[in-house]
């Protein structure tokens, strides 16, 4: 069979040795990817095939579109603000949830606390959900203007924009005591304005709307117009006095924050199709890039025929299904041959409720064949029948 999957992630449950059975399911088992009750904080561990990731560091690979992307904006911050800027791009991803939810004042109930969303590695440390993690250690230690890049964990749905690794840039600067908050919004604006029409030229047309986090009031989001609709690309505000309390800033002291994620934007302006393709060695992606230059376009080198399967299974009422379980089991067992997924149907009969998941299965790089696939699909099934709380039908 044409194997592109790993076997420690996945096994052909009807023939593999038993030892190598036992070792497919340590990685990707029902104790340490599911979590039954879901009162606890822990879900479930980290799979393997997202610890791969951690070491891989794209923004960190010279020449890699992201890593152009970073030393563009790293460029031009330096360039608008001489040496005011510390710039980090090795930080660790490991992080408490002290880090993570407390010193940015996110509530309890908040759902990016929810192990369905993040990756736990045990009850109090994780994967960084995004970059604004650091901010407070850092103002701790003494900084006061910082520009951040690395790699972040969330789980989620699997289409061509979403990944359960991206990347993003984060920044916070602080300002001179008694500096006023009218000062702070317009100097965040019209930097990150500046830095738009650096990346996607001078004519493009851009708007701010409100936005909502809970470590930055008041907050918003810069939106582009790019190619007849509105889109998001950061999201930023002055840092809330809880947030400076906690980094040990003095009270008369004000700054802004912003993040912003490298794939959305590389994708853009690259003109890369799917979000697959940042992590793939495949040397007709990366040779396009190899002169560095933030303003190529991609030129897609195939269009290979997509091969779709749908997966139905029952729910009960009171199921812990959660989508980004499912989602996750699909990106991790067929590595990136996945495209998208999809629900096309759902109802509910009785005491239970009927989905539909549609998946398309696409390789960026080679035709897949009907046999791999429908092996593929066969050990999905069998996958989720066994992990999930669900019932096939
Ligand atoms: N951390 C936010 C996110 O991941 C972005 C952000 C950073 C917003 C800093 C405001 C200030 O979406």
């Amino acid at each position: 069979m044409v194997c592109r999957l790993r076997l420690s992630t996945y096994m052909r449950l009807s023939t593999v040795t038993p030892a190598f059975r036992r070792l497919g399911r340590q990685t990707f088992s029902k104790a340490n990817v599911f979590h039954s009750d879901r009162s606890t904080t822990v879900r479930g561990r980290v799979p393997l095939s997202i610890w791969e990731k951690v070491t891989a560091q794209l923004h960190n690979q010279s020449l890699h579109p992201l890593n152009i992307l970073r030393r563009e904006i790293e460029a031009h911050f330096e360039k608008t603000y001489p040496s005011l800027f510390e710039l980090h791009s090795s930080l660790s991803p490991i992080v408490t949830t002290e880090q993570c939810f407390d010193h940015l004042l996110i509530p309890p109930s908040h759902t990016s606390r929810s192990p369905t969303d993040t990756y736990y590695i045990d009850k109090h440390t994780l994967l960084r959900p995004h970059m604004t993690v650091h901010d407070v250690p850092l103002l701790r230690g003494g900084s006061e203007a910082f520009l951040l890049c690395g790699d972040v964990y969330r789980r989620d749905s699997v289409d061509r924009t979403h990944y359960p690794v991206f990347h993003q840039i984060d920044a916070a600067r602080l300002f001179p005591c008694g500096t006023s908050q009218e000062y702070i919004v317009d100097d965040l604006k019209s930097s990150l304005s500046g830095l738009a029409h650096h990346l996607f030229g001078p004519e493009t047309r851009m708007r701010w709307v409100e936005g909502s986090f809970p470590f930055t009031s008041p907050s918003f989001e810069l939106e582009i117009f790019w190619r007849d609709e509105w889109l998001e690309v950061l999201g930023c505000g002055l840092i809330r006095r809880g947030v400076l309390q906690n980094g040990n800033v003095s009270n008369d002291v004000n700054g802004w924050a912003f993040g912003l994620g490298l794939e959305r934007l590389a994708m853009v302006l690259f003109e890369i199709p799917d979000i697959r393709l940042f992590w793939s060695r495949d040397t007709r992606f990366l040779d396009q890039f190899k002169d560095g230059d933030f303003q190529r376009k991609f030129k897609p080198f195939s269009a290979y025929p997509s091969i779709e399967k749908d997966i139905s299974f029952w729910i009960g009422e009171e199921s812990t299904f959660h989508e980004n379980d499912f989602h996750e089991i699909v990106r991790s067992l067929s590595e990136d041959l996945v495209e998208s997924v999809s629900m096309v149907d759902r109802y509910k009969r009785a005491e239970r409720t009927s989905l539909c998941f549609r998946i398309i299965y696409r390789s960026m790089e080679r035709s897949l064949t009907h046999v791999e696939i429908n092996e593929l699909h066969d050990s999905l099934r069998e996958f989720v029948a066994e992990t999930l709380p669900v019932t096939l039908r």
